[in-house]
């Protein structure tokens, strides 16, 4: 969604930019050559590798000091942009989350993200992370794996798939990739264009052994303190013509590939776009909460079918963008 990220984004020249999800880095060369000739992007990977490839993709920019890039997970951003001094405490312009994994990731068997391609059942995005997804499978009671698939993956099959796993396991530990699609798959007939059997269960396992959730909780009134800065733009500021292009308010976009990923999204960015979010039964304002954000799009953007076609990940893909509340 290359060209609604830059449209919601709407980067200029000299603007201050994070893409919390660099991957493959294709957002943020885009984010760079749009605010040429001297706007920034500080890129942050919880994947050491992805980091090392656009590193050296992109090294001229590294090297102009236009493109920083730092290893560490997104829910930890304020950490990050202070350990940087990113914006040194300026109102930034934008953030991008574009969640989930990337296809450098899902392409790379021993990474295990693939039911398709045989590789070690790993699935951490950060290979500093402790628990693999086959400490999950070999070491979580039926009752918690019922669970991961149910919650994370909205496999109705996950009882039966949990049962099924711990029977197997006594025999032998889970280790590949193979080894559980294999059973995911058993017995379930494949019609011509259906998802793989193993697809809800494998991302399931992803969302888990990442805590994508948690951290997507967690950043979410992080990017709204950084977007704000220490100094706010001032409405005569916005309102007049020869103010700075950057001293627009700053807007986030997130892109998001699962329905529960999107439900935090909508939740915040709705509830922190209200003046007052007391319970409506009573009947004066108690909470004094402030609107910070304005919300850009009231419905999801989703991917036009000839993207989908180019590229089928992108189906589940649902795009929300906001920015700051200029009298917040
Ligand atoms: C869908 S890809 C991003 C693709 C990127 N927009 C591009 O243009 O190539 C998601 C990336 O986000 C990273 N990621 C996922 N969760 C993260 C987190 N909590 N913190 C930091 N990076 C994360 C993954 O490692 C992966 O490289």
């Amino acid at each position: 969604m290359m060209d609604e990220v830059l449209e919601y984004l709407q980067p200029v020249p000299g603007g201050l930019y994070i893409d919390g999800t660099l991957g493959g880095g294709g957002h943020t060369a885009a984010i760079l050559e749009r605010s040429a000739p001297d706007g920034k992007v500080l890129g942050i990977d919880t994947d050491q590798l992805a980091l090392d490839r656009v590193g050296a993709r992109l090294v001229e920019f590294v090297e102009s000091g236009r493109l920083i890039l730092a290893h560490g997970n997104f829910s930890d951003l304020a950490q990050i942009v202070k350990q940087t001094g990113f914006g040194a405490g300026h109102p930034l312009q934008g953030v991008l989350l574009d969640l989930g994994f990337s296809s450098d990731q899902m392409d790379t068997p021993e990474r295990g993200f693939s039911f398709g391609a045989d590789g070690p059942l790993d699935m951490r995005l950060d290979q500093s992370l402790p628990l693999t997804a086959a400490d999950i499978v070999n070491g979580a009671s039926e009752q918690e794996l019922a669970d991961i698939f149910w919650r994370y993956g909205d496999e109705s099959r996950s009882r039966q798939l949990a049962r099924r796993i711990v029977h197997m396991r006594t025999q032998s530990e889970f280790t590949h990739t193979a080894q559980l699609a294999a059973l995911m798959a058993a017995g379930v007939p494949r019609k011509p264009g259906a998802i793989h059997p193993a697809t809800r269960a494998f991302q399931a396992l992803r969302i888990a052994v990442n805590h994508e959730l948690e951290s997507l909780e967690k950043v979410m009134p992080q990017i709204v303190d950084i977007l704000e800065g220490d100094k706010k733009p001032l409405q005569g500021e916005i309102e007049n013509q020869s103010a700075t292009e950057t001293s627009r308010a700053g807007r986030m976009v997130i892109i998001s590939f699962h329905s529960l990923e999107d439900r935090i999204v909508k939740e915040f960015t709705r509830r922190e776009a209200k003046d007052c979010i007391c319970p409506p039964r009573l009947p004066v304002c108690m909470c004094g909460h402030k609107a910070r954000l304005h919300i850009l799009t009231n419905k999801p953007v989703v991917p036009g079918e000839l993207e989908i076609e180019q590229n089928p990940r992108a189906r589940s893909a649902k795009l929300r963008a906001a920015e700051i509340a200029i009298n917040s």
